[in-house]
């Protein structure tokens, strides 16, 4: 088996170093974390990260820089523009991270770089929050920084906000759990549109959105030790992730509960665009396809990207995979 580098750097490089075998089922141990006795969680991977670059003499594929959202929550975003800012205003697109809710941020290299090639190739400003992470900050955190984001951004002053976006246009993204809090977000954000006017969310695009459920998928039985991703790792993060007392059919980890909620309705009358991305070498895949299932029958206008083979992680770590991301924000364009 080769590794390719984008490989070595991509999530999978956690995923084949953890011990998968473990009969112990600690999640700590399973996901490479040490628990220390004062509650807080030392991580013991490190990912490579990469500086903002604002320079526009360097031959970067957007600039970038960071930006405060809440000091008190340590919780901040890196905002990338393309370079030649054309006259007219360009659509919003706010980014969360992957991550099973535990690992990353917004300045990893893996993310910095789909962020800046997203702002160039298809001529948005991109916002990429850092949310907080669990098990320190347990869900609902990462979504109540989600939606305080969409608050920040119709507030702030800062120029490359107030100069070249056209408010009117946003689009909520997300990969794997960063995927969930898009997810999450949008059906906040659809109870308080009027909230945070002139902020205006137009769709959603799911990249292997990670959900979850008590009830074994096909794909999560087919894929159960696949290295990439395998099923104790994903148990881990929702025990480290869910609210204490919950499982995994909580409506954060399993979308179908209650049928989805009145809250659909809502956005099929808003008329946003869903986008789902998926492949079949994800023990994910079935679970993006019942949440496309969902939508369909809420009439919410929903388009499931469905590919053969590839591996959860593909459409961030293969240029070739994150054209068709980039390829379905033009044509939503
Ligand atoms: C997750 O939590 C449940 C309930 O406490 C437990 O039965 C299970 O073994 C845990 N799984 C992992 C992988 O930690
Ligand atoms: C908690 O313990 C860890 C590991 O010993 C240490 O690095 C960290 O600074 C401590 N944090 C607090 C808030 O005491
Ligand atoms: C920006 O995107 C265009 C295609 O839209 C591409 O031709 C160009 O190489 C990209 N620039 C950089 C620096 O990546
Ligand atoms: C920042 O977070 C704190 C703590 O949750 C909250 O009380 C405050 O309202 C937030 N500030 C803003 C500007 O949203």
């Amino acid at each position: 088996m080769s590794l390719s580098l984008t490989t070595i750097l991509s999530l999978n490089l956690l995923l084949l170093l953890v011990n998968v075998n473990s009969s112990t089922m600690d999640p700590y141990k399973t996901l490479n974390l040490i628990l220390n006795p004062n509650g807080t969680v030392t991580r013991l991977e490190t990912y490579p990260q990469s500086p903002p670059s604002p320079d526009p003499n360097l031959p970067t594929p957007a600039l970038s820089k960071d930006l405060t959202i809440n000091q008190s929550k340590h919780t901040w975003a890196r905002i990338y523009l393309p370079h030649k800012s054309p006259k007219s205003k360009l659509p919003l697109i706010v980014f969360y991270h992957g991550g099973g809710f535990i690992f990353y941020s917004a300045a990893s290299t893996y993310f910095h770089n789909f962020c800046a090639n997203l702002a160039n190739q298809t001529q948005s400003v991109v916002v990429s929050l850092d949310y907080r992470l669990a098990p320190e900050h347990r869900l609902p955190a990462a979504y109540d920084d989600s939606v305080e984001v969409l608050h920040w951004i119709k507030t702030s002053k800062d120029p490359w906000l107030t100069r070249h976006v056209d408010y009117s246009r946003c689009y909520l993204m997300g990969e794997s759990a960063g995927g969930n809090i898009a997810y999450n977000a949008g059906l906040r954000a659809a109870s308080i549109v009027n909230e945070i006017k002139p902020v205006n969310i137009k769709g959603l695009i799911l990249i292997q959105p990670f959900f979850g459920g008590t009830k074994r998928t096909p794909s999560e039985l087919r894929l159960e030790k696949d290295l990439n991703l395998p099923l104790i790792v994903t148990d881990s993060m929702w025990n480290l992730s869910l609210p204490l007392g919950v499982d995994r059919d909580y409506v954060y980890s399993n979308p179908t509960v209650n049928g989805g909620g009145k809250i659909l309705d809502k956005i099929r009358l808003f008329g946003w665009k869903v986008a789902v991305f998926g492949c079949d070498g994800d023990q994910l895949v079935d679970r993006q396809r019942e949440l496309v299932k969902l939508l369909e029958g809420k009439s919410v206008n929903v388009v499931g990207q469905f590919y053969s083979g590839g591996r959860h992680g593909i459409f961030v770590g293969d240029a070739s995979m994150s054209e068709k991301v980039f390829d379905l924000v033009k044509s939503f364009y």
